[in-house]
């Protein structure tokens, strides 16, 4: 039985073509020990497949239209790490209709890409397989008074597969919202239990415990900046003590399954936001609100990014950071001083996930069944020359939100986000605690 991705797949394929999509490979973290294995995201989603050192060769009108190549089952490296499914496991677990050891996968080359009309084939990746495809098509065009010649068109395998992921299929948004609910019970964890005197890698534990207590692992590095680290996009050193008065921005998804979440929360530790802390907060807050609530098929990324500028400017001026008409800050991109990002991406398998952005120049429209994620964000770096209240704050709010027929879901709305909200939430929190 294939997977229906695969099958789905192969019925977009062209006619006479051949696909080659190859497993991610381990890598190392220093020395001769390696990260975590994370399978690679086109290839998982293929073939559910779950071992490095594989190549999947896909061709829909061959005798045998899927061949796995695979790591051979080896006794003695299994007791060091592990069952392998060889290639009797690659057929009768993995659907293959045929297999072969992976180190015969460069003597069948030839063999698997000519005559075939087109190739797939996503270049750029994994520059051995890259030299040896290069190498087998040159050969080939030496050898055409015999009959023998390479494909014409190579075609990047992402035109038909990162097309089929951006739209998630039901199964696929079940996944979505179990990385959403454990992320968001993370969340809730951190907010609960952060206080003044703790280092940012004590709370980055808490959420991480939680991810992994259910299963999942960090999607990505998580970040937890408290103070005016929160002002720093991708810090991830987590290594500072935070202090009374700080907001603490955390910015931590769990993956479940191949799926990732993506959840940004930013809250007082002390429980209370200060004047200026709650004035940015909100205007972020309004901006992420009426962002969402554009959400529908046919709105653009950009419609919404922009609407997000300009709701961020608008706040800016009001509260003084920014001095002018809005819509000439906007032109001469000066909010960029604070709002230096996008407002969201696409989210799936990988947290920023694949799938054209433009379409024919144009900014591609939303379609039921994406996943997206919505950001914004104001960063006053301490070296601002702005009022000082507002200096070393840095606040994101980020959900996932799902398109619908209808309009959109949010899959993240298990963690407060209104002022009230948070600041009750922590007053609960504590009672709770003293209580026990
Ligand atoms: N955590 C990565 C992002 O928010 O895009
Ligand atoms: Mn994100
Ligand atoms: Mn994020």
């Amino acid at each position: 039985m294939k997977r229906e991705q695969l099958a789905e797949f192969m019925r977009r394929m062209e006619p006479q073509s051949v696909a080659i999509i190859a497993s991610a490979r381990e890598a190392v973290r220093s020395n001769d020990t390696h990260y975590r294995f994370r399978q690679d995201s086109d290839f998982y989603y293929l073939t559910g497949f779950d071992e490095p050192e594989a190549i999947a060769v896909i061709s829909p009108d061959a005798e045998k239209p899927y061949t796995l190549f695979v790591r051979p089952r080896d006794p003695e490296r299994e007791t060091w790490d592990g069952p392998r499914a060889g290639v009797e496991g690659a057929i009768e677990r993995y659907g293959a209709d045929a297999a072969f050891p992976i180190d015969e996968f460069r003597a069948k080359l030839d063999e698997i890409i000519q005559g075939k009309r087109t190739l797939y084939y996503r270049f750029g990746t994994r520059h051995e397989l890259d030299q040896m495809i290069i190498e087998a098509i040159a050969r080939m065009r030496a050898l055409g008074r015999r009959g023998i010649v390479p494909p014409r068109t190579i075609t990047d395998t992402g035109a038909i597969l990162h097309e089929m992921r951006l739209i998630k299929s039901e199964a696929e948004i079940a996944l979505i919202e179990r990385a959403a609910d454990i992320t968001a019970e993370a969340h809730r964890e951190a907010m609960r239990a952060a206080r003044p005197g703790m280092h940012e890698y004590e709370v980055e534990a808490l959420i991480e415990y939680v991810f992994r207590r259910h299963g999942a692992t960090a999607a990505y590095t998580s970040i937890v900046g408290s103070g005016e680290n929160a002002t720093v996009l991708h810090y991830s050193a987590n290594n500072a003590v935070i202090r009374e008065g700080d907001l603490l921005l955390i910015d931590a998804g769990a993956e479940y399954q191949g799926y990732a979440a993506d959840i940004t929360r930013t809250f007082p530790v002390s429980g209370r936001f200060s004047r200026p802390q709650r004035e940015l907060y909100e205007v972020v807050l309004e901006t992420q609100k009426a962002c969402i609530a554009m959400i529908r098929p046919g709105v653009s990324m950009d419609e919404l990014h922009n609407r997000s500028v300009e709701l961020l400017t608008e706040g800016l001026v009001r509260l003084g950071l920014l001095q002018g008409a809005p819509s000439k800050l906007i032109e001469d991109g000066d909010y960029k001083k604070f709002y230096m990002h996008r407002l969201g991406h696409y989210l799936g398998m990988d947290v920023h996930d694949v799938g054209l952005y433009y379409v024919d120049g144009q900014s591609r429209k939303l379609e039921p069944g994406m996943v997206i994620t919505i950001e914004p964000g104001l960063y006053v770096a301490r070296t601002q020359e702005v009022n000082e209240d507002y200096r070393g704050i840095g606040v994101r709010i980020e959900d996932d939100v799902l398109v619908t027929a209808e309009g959109h879901r949010v899959l993240t709305a298990g963690v407060p986000k209104e002022v009230e909200e948070i600041e009750q939430f922590i007053a609960r929190a504590r009672v709770e605690e003293r209580a026990a």
